[in-house]
């Protein structure tokens, strides 16, 4: 199976650090991709990593992983609470999926409670901040590994 697993991340992710950091932190999505590439070599995977604030390019990149990769990372942002075709999107797609949010949505408004995405993917991490995705990445080489295996 393929090595390569696709990080994406959507609307207002790019403002991390300035961006209502009481709930998300002062760590930058930039400061989230270093940790992620330099644990992505520890777990022997290669990254595709991306944000978008434009809901047909995180579908896109959905769709070129189809083809190509052995996992998805995804923090749908706002797009979690309201996105059938993101829904729709990691439906094509085999491997596994895992969704992340820093921040725990069930604590905050209702709105943020429901997702359209946890309906494809295989694990939910919410409130563990920007350390959500180093655990997301561990769960998908493991999912990885052992389906391998
Ligand atoms: C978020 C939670 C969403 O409700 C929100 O719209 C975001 C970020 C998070 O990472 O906590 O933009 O996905």
């Amino acid at each position: 199976m393929s090595r390569l697993v696709y990080v994406l991340n959507g609307p207002n992710l790019n403002l991390l650090g300035k961006r209502q950091p009481h709930i998300y932190g002062h760590e930058t999505l930039a400061d989230i991709e270093r940790d992620c590439r330099a644990l992505a070599e520890d777990l022997n995977l290669e990254l595709r990593f991306h944000q978008s604030n434009r809901e047909y390019e995180l579908i896109d990149w959905i769709h070129e992983a189809r083809e190509t990769a052995g996992g998805i990372v995804i923090n749908p942002a706002a797009f979690t609470h309201t996105s059938v075709a993101i829904l729709d999107a990691l439906n094509t797609f085999d491997a596994p999926v895992i969704e992340i949010h820093i921040s725990n949505v069930h604590k905050r408004e209702e709105f943020r409670h429901h997702s359209f995405v946890s309906g494809r993917a295989d694990g939910v991490i919410a409130g563990f901040g920007t350390q959500g995705y180093q655990l997301a990445l561990r769960r998908v080489a493991f999912l990885m590994d052992t389906k391998a295996a």
